[in-house]
Parts: structure tokens; C-alpha cells; sequence
């Protein structure tokens, strides 16, 4: 008996909540597209399960970004409401409720929260000294204040670390300090601020960050934070400010990260209200009710500290999981605007369509919290190869045979070796709801494909196409393609958390009531089905290019301004150089960046030209712990004898790369601007094979 027979279970899963100043990007939709699919999954699986989420809408960028467009922050949110939730609907993602941190509901349990952790002394009050705006009359978020590093010279570094070096610090210790709002020179100025007593929650969150409801990568970067002791987390901000005001304050609110995850809480609230749900049942201390948050790697303290402490110091339940994600870098590199790689949910819907992506990044997502790459070759290719050419595929090919030669009914029964191969399917659907279940999507995805692999061989060699033409083989005929129209019925249910449009045109053309994950235990026998239209068609390239064109020319249009008020990335685009042209600086990165290029020292022990290949030379690499084989565009510069025995630097971590010739395995470093005048690194001697170089 499956799982979902046998207990239905009350969930809420929530996704980070989205600022209300800038537009959804790729980046963003790494997170609902997995917990979408997740809900969608619980959902299939017959469970209550509901998925909330709201926009944030609170906080100083957003008022400054109102009044910067010259509108009030209300029209600013609700602009960005409905930005949003179009964006998401164009993804599939399908909120039972999408609401606004300011809301009704989200006031009132910010105060009902807080009053409930000033009663029992969780909340204290000290002074603190803060860069304030002298001709905006206002006090600065460290983000808004810009000035020269203290301790590596960099300018324009921002109030609270430095992106050079990586230090952090106050505002007040940067040299030459700016308001980033109005250019003035900030001053320093006392007030008094609320602040929320973590301290004394540390016994219970030592308790809770080891009980199971983090990964258990989290709950070691926790450990060594909590063993370092907590100091308060000051919860409040002085007007000017967008938020609400603190009950019993003058001209104090709520800092923003105090009411957002409320905003959990007040959306699912909204929800009860309009739906006779009781809220209580779920948020009570001793909830039944199953409790999980999606979030980036980015905002774990706030999740996976603060909230549990707040949530059991005003009497609520705590979370039964918190579930973070790592990045997403395109081709391999954070996502950038110049290159057109940072790409808006808009753009890519212009272009392409959403279920690509769903899939694409269910094939790459587990349950760490590992960046993932959204490499855009690969994504044609795995789409085209995977869910065209594997997957529909399947009913393309035994469709026809069905509508025309059987009047759109499928067999009536199955032979014994049918019945066996369609119950080999359905034998795996505990396990891949398991894979589901535990966030292993990518897993899930390579056993679905294995079993299109095997749908696919059954075609094949029952071959439909030859066996319409030949006397007297109706029979094998009619099971062939039903048993191919059955087990595509069971691959597109298997798949249909992650695609659920595609798996919406499947359910219509197999004349479906609904994708229950129980429902394909039993094969559909005599039954009728539609006449097939596509379901998907397969994704080219160059409308890849073009999207990413379009994300480069929106952004470029936008001027330097980056839709999340940062600076815009100015790269400049890579030209050809002229003989003693030097290449401008790069892109800054930062220490952190650098930190993951694992540099060696690499002995060159044999070097070969690649005949097929006009610049390449084909290296093996000893670098100590093993030997590695690199193609290196360095034909023109070197012959391959010069280059036996001599030492040089590699990029050790550099992802493999399948070449036309074979594998490269990292990248050795050269200078030049290339042909012949490029010249390897050598480092001085005494340098042995697998150093790291620093
Ligand atoms: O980091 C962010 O984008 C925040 N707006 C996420 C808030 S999640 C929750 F706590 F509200
Ligand atoms: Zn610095």
C-alpha cells in the first residue's frame, strides 16, 4: 500500500518571500520551481498539502526605490505584486495564496509576536551609534554608506565589508565615507534600538539546529556559530522607515527580517480566512501539521535561528524543516548582466517555454545545497534528448497507430509479458516518490529517463511501423501501442510534478480525469483516447541566443542601474586586441571568488599536437596527487618538445570539458593576447608538482 494511502498528512511549505523592488530573475526560480514541484508532489500524492508564499515589502531599499520612481511605496508594491505573481504563473508555479508582508494580518501577528517576546523579557532596549544622512535626515542602512576600505585602500566599498579583501567592518570605519543616498558626509548619531534577546534562546536552538531539521551541512556551519555565543539581534529601525511601527514606540518600526517571516504566517493566515481553515491547527505548539521553508544558503540565520527563537519564545511551533539551496551560475559563472546571463523570468518566457527550465533544473537539484549550473548547451541538449526525444516521443510514435487502426481504444488486455514490463514500471513508484520526497529530483529524473530508456527499447523491437503493414498481426499490433501508450501514462505521472503543463496536454489526450500518483497501479485497458498534438517541441539554440541577446539588451536599456538597485555590471565586452594592447582589468571579484580557483603547480611529463586541431596542444599534467590531460590552445606558441619537463600552473577545479578529442581536465595558465605571442607560467624553482599555489 502506498504511503499516501495509508496517512494523509497536513503540510504547509513556504518559499522565501520575494522584495517588492525588483523583477524575478533565473536565479530566483531555482527555488519556487523546487518547491513547487515538491507541493505539487505532496499534492499528487493525496496529502493537504498547502504552498504559501508573499511579497516583502518592507524595509529602506524599497522606500528609497518609491521614492525614487517618484510614487508611494503602496503603488511600488503593488506594481510589484502583480509583476511577480505573473512571473510565477508563467513558470507553473501555483500558490494556494501569494500575499504582501503589508498586509492586515502580518501587522497584526508582528505585534502580537513581539508583544509576546517583550512580556516574557526576551526584548531589551540599548543605545547605538549609526552613520546618519545629515541632508536626508535619516539614518543609514550599512549598504548605503560607501567609502574607501580601511584596510586594503579599495574605494567605493560598501559600510559593512569589503569586497576586495574581504574584511568586515562599521560604516564608520571606512575612509572618506559617502551617503550613497545624497552624497553627503555621514555623521555619527545616537538612538536608542529594541533588540531581541538570542542569547537566552541558545540551550534551545543548540537543541533544535541537531535534531534533524536542518541539513546536516547547516547544522555544522551552526554549530561552530553557536559555540561562539549569541549576542542580541537589534529589531528595530528609526523613521524615515517602510514597515510598522512598534507598538508602544515612537517613530520605531519592525526591521524588515522581523515581520518577513511572519509573512509566512499572515499569507497562510489570509488563507484560512478565505478558505474555513484553522490557522491554530497549524501553528500551535504541538501542531500536528507538517511545517517546511525553502530558502537560498543566503538567508540560513534568519531561518534557522532567529525564527525558531521567535517563534518558540511568542508560544508557536517551530518548523520541521528548513531547506536551503545553493546559487545558480550560468555556464558556469555567476549570472551576469553584460553577458546577458542574468536573465529575467519575463525574458526567458518571451522566449522560451517554462517547462524546459522546471525540467533543466530538476535534473541538476538534490538536497544540498551545492550552486547549481544552468550550462545553456546542455540544457538544449538534455531537454531535446530527455523530454522530446525519450519521453513524448514515445506517444508521438504509437498514437496514430491507435486513433487510426484501433478507433482510439487502447487493448483490452495485456499478454503476460505486457502485464510484466508495465508492472516493472509502476514497481519503481515508491521508490522515486521517495527521491521526490527527499528533494533528489536529479536522481528521480535519471531513473524516469531509465525507464523511457526501456519504453523506448520495447518499441523498438516490437516495431509498430512494420508490423501495420503485414497481414494478420492486429493483435501484436494493438498491444504494442498501448503498451507504449501506458507506459508513457506512467513516465508522464512520474513526471508530472516537474512538468505539470505538458503533464495537463498528456492528461487531456489520454482522455484523464486527473495525475493521482496511486492511479497508474492499474494500466488502462479498452480505453479511448484522443488523437495526439504535440506536447512539446524541442528547444533550439538559437532561440537560446536570443533570449540571451534580449536579457542583455533589456539591462543594457535599464542603464547602469541593475533591477535590484545595485550598480550595473560595466564589463567591458572582450574585443580584439592590437599588438601591445594590454586587456582592461576584469570584473571584480571577490577574496571569496578567488578562494575557489584551486591553482597547482602542474610538470608537464608529455605533450602532443592534436592533429585535428589547429591550436591545440594535447598535455598530461602530473600534479602530485594524479595525472590529468588538458587540451591547451598553445600550438602556435610552442612545439611540443619544449613544453616535456617543464613546470607550469594549472587550474585544478576547472569542471571537465568533453571535447571534440577527449576530455580536458583543467586549464594551464598562459599571458599573451594569443597565436604566438603567448607565454605559460612557470613558477620558480623549487616548486613541486601539487602545490597550491596562493
Ligand atoms: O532575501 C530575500 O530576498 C528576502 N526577501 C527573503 C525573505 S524570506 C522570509 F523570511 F520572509
Ligand atoms: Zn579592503
Amino acid at each position: 500500500m502506498s504511503q499516501s494511502a495509508q496517512n494523509k498528512r497536513k503540510i504547509l511549505v513556504t518559499s522565501a518571500l520575494p522584495y517588492a523592488n525588483g523583477p524575478i530573475h533565473l536565479g530566483h526560480l531555482v527555488e519556487y520551481i523546487q518547491t513547487d514541484i515538491w507541493t505539487r508532489f505532496q499534492k499528487m500524492r493525496g496529502h493537504d498539502c498547502t504552498y504559501v508564499c508573499a511579497d516583502d515589502a518592507h524595509g529602506t531599499p524599497i522606500m528609497l526605490r518609491a521614492q525614487a520612481e517618484g510614487i508611494t511605496p503602496e503603488e511600488l508594491i503593488a506594481k510589484s505584486s502583480q509583476e511577480h505573481q505573473a512571473d510565477f504563473a508563467g513558470f507553473n508555479v501555483a500558490f494556494d495564496h501569494y500575499h504582501s508582508t503589508n498586509s492586515s494580518e502580518n501587522k497584526e501577528l508582528a505585534e502580537y509576536i513581539y508583544t509576546q517576546l517583550k512580556d516574557k523579557g526576551y526584548i531589551s532596549r540599548k543605545s547605538v551609534t549609526q552613520a546618519y544622512d545629515p541632508e536626508k535626515e535619516m539614518f543609514l542602512p550599512d549598504r548605503f554608506v560607501k567609502g574607501t576600505c580601511p584596510k586594503c585602500d579599495a574605494e567605493d566599498q560598501y559600510g559593512d565589508n569589503c569586497e576586495v579583501c574581504g574584511e568586515t567592518y562599521s560604516p564608520t570605519d571606512l575612509i572618506n565615507p559617502k551617503s550613497a543616498i545624497s552624497g553627503a558626509t555621514p555623521i555619527e548619531k545616537d538612538s536608542d534600538h529594541l533588540f531581541f534577546e538570542l542569547g537566552q534562546f541558545e540551550e534551545m536552538l543548540k537543541d533544535w539546529t541537531r535534531a534533524g531539521h536542518l541539513q546536516p551541512e547547516i547544522a555544522n556551519k551552526l554549530d561552530e556559530w553557536l559555540s561562539t555565543g549569541l549576542r542580541g539581534w537589534d529589531i528595530s529601525r528609526d523613521a524615515p522607515y517602510f514597515g510598522f511601527e512598534i507598538p508602544g514606540e515612537k517613530d520605531k518600526f519592525f526591521y524588515v527580517w522581523l515581520d518577513a517571516p511572519i509573512g509566512y504566517m499572515s499569507s497562510f493566515k489570509a488563507y484560512c480566512d478565505k478558505h474555513g481553515i484553522n490557522f491554530d491547527e497549524y501553528w500551535q505548539q504541538d501542531s500536528e501539521a507538517e511545517l517546511y521553508h525553502f530558502i537560498g544558503k543566503d538567508i540560513i540565520n534568519f531561518h534557522a535561528l532567529f525564527w525558531p527563537a521567535m517563534l518558540s519564545g511568542a508560544g508557536f511551533r517551530t518548523p520541521d524543516a528548513v531547506y536551503a539551496h545553493g546559487f545558480l551560475t550560468v555556464d558556469g559563472q555567476k549570472m551576469s548582466k553584460s553577458r546577458g546571463t542574468f536573465i529575467m523570468a519575463k525574458t526567458y518566457l518571451e522566449h522560451l517555454n517554462p517547462e524546459y527550465l522546471r525540467y533543466y533544473f530538476a535534473a541538476k537539484l538534490s538536497s544540498r545545497i551545492d550552486d547549481i549550473d544552468l550550462n545553456l548547451e546542455d540544457f538544449a541538449q538534455r531537454v531535446n534528448s530527455d523530454l522530446v526525444g525519450k519521453v513524448v516521443n514515445i506517444a508521438s510514435r504509437c498514437a496514430g497507430f491507435v486513433v487510426k487502426k484501433f478507433d482510439g481504444k487502447l487493448a483490452s488486455e495485456l499478454s503476460d509479458s505486457a502485464q510484466a514490463l508495465y508492472d516493472s514500471f509502476t514497481h519503481e513508484s515508491e521508490m522515486i516518490a521517495e527521491l521526490y520526497e527527499k528533494r533528489e529530483y536529479g536522481h528521480a529524473m535519471r531513473e524516469i529517463m531509465a525507464l523511457a530508456d526501456k519504453a523506448n527499447e520495447y518499441i523498438a523491437e516490437t516495431a509498430p511501423w512494420v508490423l501495420a503493414k503485414e497481414e494478420g498481426k492486429e493483435a501484436e499490433l494493438h498491444e504494442s501501442v498501448s503498451v507504449g501508450i501506458n507506459l508513457f501514462r506512467v513516465l508522464m505521472s512520474y513526471l508530472a510534478p516537474v512538468i505539470p503543463e505538458t503533464a495537463d496536454k498528456a492528461k487531456s489526450f489520454l482522455n484523464l480525469e486527473s495525475w493521482n500518483w496511486d492511479d497508474i497501479q492499474q494500466p488502462l485497458l479498452g480505453h479511448e483516447i484522443n488523437k495526439f498534438k504535440a506536447l512539446m517541441t524541442r528547444l533550439e539554440m538559437p532561440a537560446i541566443e536570443k533570449m540571451v541577446e534580449a536579457s542583455a539588451e533589456s539591462l543594457a536599456k535599464a542603464g547602469s542601474t541593475a533591477p535590484d538597485g545595485k550598480k550595473g555590471d560595466k564589463k567591458p565586452v572582450k574585443k580584439q586586441l592590437v599588438a601591445g594592447e594590454l586587456e582592461p582589468i576584469a570584473e571584480q571579484i571577490t577574496i571569496d571568488d578567488f578562494a575557489k580557483i584551486d591553482l597547482r603547480i602542474a610538470k608537464i611529463i608529455n605533450a602532443e599536437a592534436v592533429p585535428e586541431a589547429n591550436k591545440l596542444l594535447k598535455l598530461t599534467l602530473d600534479i602530485g596527487l594524479e595525472q590529468r590531460q588538458v587540451f591547451a590552445g598553445i600550438k602556435s606558441a610552442y612545439e611540443p618538445e619544449q613544453l616535456i619537463g617543464k613546470q607550469t600552473v594549472m587550474v585544478a577545479n576547472l569542471a571537465p570539458r568533453k571535447m571534440r578529442f577527449g576530455v580536458s581536465e583543467g586549464m594551464v595558465l598562459a599571458a599573451g593576447p594569443g597565436g604566438e605571442d603567448l607565454y605559460i607560467l612557470s613558477p620558480d624553482q623549487g616548486a613541486q608538482p601539487g602545490m597550491r599555489v596562493k
